[in-house]
């Protein structure tokens, strides 16, 4: 093997980016590759475990490229980026401190460990619902009728979303996380930009209504916050909510999916874990571990900088890929094999440093309600397609359809 320029878009890297990443950790830990930016003519990608955790704790590789270099923005957007434009700079993940720091906190403030731990029964209750509707039938697409209605649920009632509503929130769910991928195309961009803007009118009318009659939901309780006696403003609300609402969905479903499938390609593995059940803690941060629904997240140079012995220009653009430091031998032993007892696991699938994860605590409680659900009830889940599709994408990392099937019981 040999990588002149890593292109995470490659088919064969798509279906197993593994091998190719091991070499990068080995012969060029910090390498120039394919741009994700059209702006720009490459990518530095950072695969080694200490080097990715240096590089999300380093305060130089930012995400205000636009506050510094604002020529590198399409001087006139056009009218389909401008809704997306605007409301992913309302964006804690996309922001820097101190305005980062300020809209983590409002979040923060509302968003319990205390508060997911009281969903739980909820999220038991809807695993159920949707396993009884399924059973009968023997087969299912475990992504869409089973994996993303679970977050997507949970995180509407979270907010306090009308349940009559909710399902509007699965297809803008889809149109945003496209958006957001590497590649895009117009009819892409198109779709996303109606969705934000239909979201934002929605938005807006829900923040009306618990302007006028609070309740107990987490919108209320956005309304009223208070930092340094200022509220936050409606652009900041609809832009946090948006980004709790649509940021988690597919992260999760891709979890769920890409668990499910390294489960049933280790059978083994899979009946420890059936037979012993108290495994599921350790077993999910090893699911987390072994094949990530986020790969990398990105950031610009904000000042020159030497990093792993290459110098890093002002507005380089820096993919820093977790999945690879998830399968660093450097950190962990036997790295590509799955073992659900692994402890301790300090995988990198939830970030490190200013933008941790926000809501890792609920990925792993909904994960752990899923696969449950899914080991209790239907014992001998199977895939129905030996070889899987990989979704050409670079931030959430999954198949692009997962059909199961299992025997009805008599
Ligand atoms: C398996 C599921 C999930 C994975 C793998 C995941 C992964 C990540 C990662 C890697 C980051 C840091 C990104 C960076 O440093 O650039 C992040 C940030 C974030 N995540 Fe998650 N996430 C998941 C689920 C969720 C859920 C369920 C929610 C909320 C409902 C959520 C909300 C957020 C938010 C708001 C941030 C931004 C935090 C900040 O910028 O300070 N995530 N997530």
């Amino acid at each position: 093997m040999n990588i002149t320029a890593f292109n995470p878009l490659d088919p064969t890297i798509l279906a197993d980016p593994y091998p190719t990443y091991r070499w990068l950790q080995l012969h060029d830990p910090v390498h120039w590759g394919a741009p994700g930016d059209p702006n720009t003519d490459g990518c530095w990608y950072i695969t080694r475990y200490a080097d990715v955790v240096a590089a999300l704790k380093e305060p130089r590789l930012g995400r205000e490229l636009w506050r510094l270099l604002p020529e590198r923005e399409p001087p006139t957007l056009s009218a389909v980026q401008k809704p997306i434009v605007a409301m992913s700079k309302q964006w804690m993940v996309l922001r820097d401190p101190p305005a980062h720091t300020r809209l983590r906190s409002l979040v923060q403030r509302v968003f319990t460990p205390r508060m997911i731990e009281q969903l739980t029964p909820r999220m038991e209750e809807i695993v159920q619902r949707i396993l009884t509707n399924v059973a009968e039938q023997g087969h299912m697409e475990l992504l869409a009728d089973f994996a993303l209605p679970l977050p997507v649920t949970i995180i509407a009632e979270m907010l306090g979303i009308p349940a009559e509503d909710q399902a509007l929130f699965m297809p803008w769910s889809r149109a945003l996380a496209a958006v957001i991928e590497f590649e895009q195309n117009e009819a892409v961009m198109a779709q996303g930009s109606r969705a934000v803007l239909e979201l934002a009118a929605y938005l807006h009318e829900i923040i009306a209504e618990r302007q006028r009659r609070p309740q107990d939901d987490l919108i209320s309780a956005l309304i009223t916050l208070e930092d340094a006696g200022k509220r936050p403003s409606e652009e900041e609300l609809i832009g946090t909510i948006t980004q709790l609402l649509f940021g988690g969905n597919e992260p999760v479903v891709h979890l769920i999916g890409n668990g499910l499938l390294a489960l049933l390609r280790h059978p083994q593995q899979l009946e420890n874990l059936r037979t012993q059940p108290f495994l599921l803690d350790t077993a999910i941060d090893e699911l987390m571990r072994y094949d990530s629904s986020v790969q990398m997240t990105f950031r610009y140079a904000l000042e020159e900088l030497t990093f792993g012995g290459k110098t890093l220009h002002q507005g380089d653009q820096i993919a820093i890929v977790m999945g690879a430091a998830n399968r660093d031998p450097a950190q962990f032993a036997e790295p590509d094999q799955l073992d659900l007892a692994r402890s301790p696991n300090r995988h990198m699938s939830l970030g490190v440093g200013i933008h941790y994860c926000i809501g890792g605590a609920l990925a792993k409680a909904e994960a752990k309600a899923a696969f449950t659900g899914l080991l209790q009830q239907l014992p001998d889940l199977a895939l129905v397609n030996p070889e899987q599709t990989w979704r050409k994408a670079v931030a959430v990392r999954g198949v692009e359809q997962l059909p199961v099937t299992w025997t009805l019981q008599a």
